[in-house]
């Protein structure tokens, strides 16, 4: 810098003058002027960090890989990542503390008492943090899932109407014909004996083909009571929102729900006689909204698939404020957590054996003791899932007319391993043995 000033002097014809020395030292004063304040802001930084540090020491660590690290590159997005998550979980019951490298903490939750008041939490006290949903961004845009403050609430006002029983009910011959043409398709490739089919590809076309279907034949009145329209920008956030929410997470929820039903062919053939029955001495072979509650047990059995493997294993709040847990123990402001959805479905004190799939968990005849946070696919609270009925229905639907013209088994010959991205997929697909049942009488 003194040099670049030499210079400028040099050129007003001022290096020789009195002049010269009242620059130099005013240009020097500067400088350690503003050392001074990068010292001082720095020096406020660690003495924050080390403060949180201090209110974090209460919250139980699993071992670090190193000081640098912290937990880096020990929850991997696979199969191992998810089996070490569910050690954790086996030991740390509530929360646990982990470090992404030396300075950035999360706060994760894992039982629902704990879940509670962040999930529960008003979007202004633990809005969306940036760091987790930022890069979804240039994508989505600013729709509900990433909006914030009173854009996110005017909206959601807006939209809720939109996923009312009365709007659902037309959709219904939407999700038959989707399914209808997934199974044309799946016969064409089996011709008449089984084949393997890989249900991650098949059923993400089909789930693709009818949110397209809904969303763009719905002719909602998008005007709230203020009179303010949604903008063509707004309409385009929303509608990518929806078809990125609604489309890969319903195709993740059934896909399992297939895998699982395969597994098990007691479950599989109880859900077949219960469609059966439903569709005993009908023409036409078509499910209809009122239908959907004569299917108990095949609702059982996608509730537990949801809850063994939740197609979204985890959601992130930034606490703008301190939030105080059930046992004193307090989040300080400013900390991102992770309500971890997987954690909260795995936790052994809310879910005994949890890596056994039992539908009857879910039965309505025997309701069990458990907190209403203690199964949340579709999270909770003011920023919950705003397509969770549309999403029950479709996969009802899918799910039977699947059993009622298929039979389901494992392809022993590909191992199915999971992948926890945005959405929980799998390395390489689902394949289940795929085998047409003759039509109906
Ligand atoms: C099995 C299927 C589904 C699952 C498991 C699921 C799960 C979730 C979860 C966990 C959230 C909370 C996300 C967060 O807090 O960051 C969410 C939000 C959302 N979902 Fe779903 N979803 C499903 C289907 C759908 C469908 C079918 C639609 C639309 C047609 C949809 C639209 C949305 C939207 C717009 C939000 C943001 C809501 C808000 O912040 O106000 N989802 N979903």
């Amino acid at each position: 810098m003194l040099p670049a000033a030499d210079h400028l002097l040099r050129l007003l014809g001022l290096e020789r003058t009195a002049f010269r020395r009242h620059a130099v030292s005013a240009l020097l004063l500067l400088l350690l002027f503003l050392a001074f304040r990068l010292l001082l802001r720095l020096a406020r930084l660690c003495w924050r960090f080390h403060a949180t540090c201090r209110r974090l020491r209460c919250f139980p660590e699993p071992p670090r890989r190193s000081w640098l690290l912290g937990h880096l590159g020990m929850y991997l997005p696979n199969e191992t990542g998810l089996q070490d998550e569910k050690k954790v979980l086996d030991n740390m019951h509530h929360v646990v503390l982990v470090w992404m490298g030396p300075v950035l903490p999360l706060v994760v939750l894992v039982h629902p008492d704990y879940i509670k008041p962040l999930v529960g939490a008003s979007a202004a006290v633990a809005p969306k943090d940036e760091l987790f949903y930022g890069f979804l961004k240039p994508w989505l845009g600013d729709g509900l899932l990433l909006s914030k403050g009173d854009k996110w609430s005017r909206h959601r006002r807006m939209l809720t109407p939109a996923f009312h029983f009365d709007i659902l009910k037309p959709y219904m011959r939407i999700f038959n014909q989707c399914a209808h043409v997934m199974h044309a398709k799946w016969r064409r490739l089996a011709e008449g004996s089984v084949v393997s089919l890989d249900m991650f590809e098949h059923v993400s076309l089909m789930t693709l083909d009818s949110l397209q279907k809904c969303v763009f034949s719905c002719s909602s009145n998008c005007q709230d009571e203020d009179g303010k329209e949604l903008s063509d920008e707004d309409i385009r956030a929303e509608a990518d929102t929806f078809m990125f929410e609604g489309h890969d997470t319903t195709s993740s929820g059934l896909s399992w729900v297939l895998f699982n039903l395969a597994k098990y062919p007691e479950y599989q053939e109880k859900c077949r006689e219960e469609v059966q029955e439903v569709m005993r001495g009908r023409e036409l072979e078509e499910l209809e909204w009122d239908d959907l509650t004569q299917l108990p047990f095949t609702t059982m059995c996608i509730k537990e698939s949801l809850r063994q493997f939740p197609p979204v294993t985890l959601v992130s709040r930034r606490c703008t404020e301190d939030i105080k847990l059930p046992d004193g123990r307090v989040i300080p402001k400013g900390i991102i957590c992770l309500v971890s959805i997987y954690g909260t479905h795995h936790n052994p004190t809310v879910w005994p054996d949890s890596k056994v799939y039992n539908p009857y968990r879910f039965d309505p005849d025997n309701p069990q003791q458990r907190s209403p946070l203690a199964f949340v696919p579709f999270s909770a609270g003011p920023r919950n899932c705003i397509g969770q009925s549309f999403a029950m229905a479709e996969m009802r639907v899918a799910v039977a007319l699947t059993l009622l013209r298929f039979r389901l088994s494992v392809d022993r010959t590909r191992k199915v391993r999971r992948k926890p991205e945005l959405i929980l997929r799998t390395e390489n697909g689902i394949w289940l043995n795929v085998e047409p049942l003759p039509p109906r009488a």
